[in-house]
């Protein structure tokens, strides 16, 4: 495997320091995907109540062999944030299917995941050869750049909605300036919807979104020598309406003072004092054309479930 960057690096701190000495605090939600989040970002996906992982399975179930067909052969086939890549098998076989040879890249920032990633599809599609990739977007998309043969980029999972709109548009921009002619996107987006389905996708009944919100709190005990008192917090998801988003925050219980002694910082939190660790914004197809159109993609096609519930689009540079 390539490592690209160290996870724990002094941005890292940095980072942390800046979140939570802001006026109101946050922390950065990259911290979420270490072994232990994504083995619970893993869980969080098999909830009955997080509809985005399966819904957007069934459009790519059903409609690989028409992606496929629409991106044409010889694309070699890279995923950001690939996790461990449990839904791409399905458009890697379409694929395989149609043209001689898949390479298929998938890049994350957990080790872990990835490793994973390359033995799922080493058995559910052995006609792909699997390059995986340690990577963080923070240093960039230059090694698109070095990727043989006509590219597409899948990213999935509508992890494009955990960053606001102008830094999404940023991000889709640097990897637009990575591509040529030929190559293409493909973009898994939520939508909007009543937040009577939104809610309990981001605060499910077992806890386990709670546990993954402050596993954040956990990795900076163990990394920066702190002393976050989980039972001290509670998992808060709201929907914000004005903005078409979903929020995660980590609410203090009482008054508090954190130690972080790697930083050599104390931080003071009042009873009810929210954190801010994460957006998910929930998009209409009109503002992923215009996403994707101020990005400098087109949009080609979206294939959306029954319910509307969330769409796969794919676009072209
Ligand atoms: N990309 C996921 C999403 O926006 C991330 C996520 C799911 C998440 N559940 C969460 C982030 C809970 C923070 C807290 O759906």
């Amino acid at each position: 495997m390539i490592a690209r960057e160290l996870i724990s690096t002094p941005s890292f701190a940095a980072e942390v320091e800046q979140g939570l000495t802001s006026d109101p605090k946050t922390l950065p939600s990259k911290l979420f995907y270490d072994a232990a989040g994504s083995a619970l970002f893993e869980k969080i996906t098999e909830l009955p109540e997080y509809y985005l992982t399966r819904t957007e399975l069934g459009i790519l179930q059903r409609h690989a062999s028409a992606m496929a067909q629409a991106v044409g052969p010889d694309s070699t086939i890279v995923e950001l944030g690939a996790g461990t890549a449990a839904k791409t098998c399905t458009l890697l076989r379409a694929f395989a299917n149609r043209q001689m040879r898949v390479l298929y890249f998938p890049v994350d920032i957990s080790w872990a995941a990835l490793a994973e990633a390359r033995e799922r599809v080493s058995q559910k599609v052995p006609q792909a050869h699997v390059r995986p990739v340690v990577a963080d977007f923070s240093g960039g998309f230059g090694f698109l750049r070095d990727l043989p043969g006509r590219k597409l980029v899948l990213y999935l999972g509508s992890s494009i909605g955990n960053f606001e709109t102008p830094a999404a548009v940023a991000l889709l921009r640097s990897v637009r300036n990575e591509l040529s002619a030929g190559d293409s996107l493909l973009l898994g987006t939520d939508l909007a919807k009543d937040p009577s389905i939104l809610l309990p996708a981001y605060d499910d009944a077992q806890g386990v979104t709670a546990e993954f919100n402050k596993n954040i709190l956990r990795r900076i005990n163990h990394d920066l020598d702190a002393d976050f008192d989980l039972d001290c917090f509670r998992h808060v998801a709201r929907w914000n309406a004005a903005q078409s988003r979903m929020e995660m925050h980590l609410e203090s219980l009482e008054p508090q003072t954190v130690h972080l002694r790697s930083l050599n910082l104390r931080v003071k939190l009042a009873s009810r004092e929210l954190t801010h660790t994460e957006n998910s914004y929930k998009y209409t197809l009109a503002s992923v054309r215009e996403m994707l159109k101020a990005s400098g993609f087109s949009l080609q096609k979206s294939w959306l479930d029954r319910r509307k519930w969330f769409a796969v689009h794919l676009a072209q540079v």
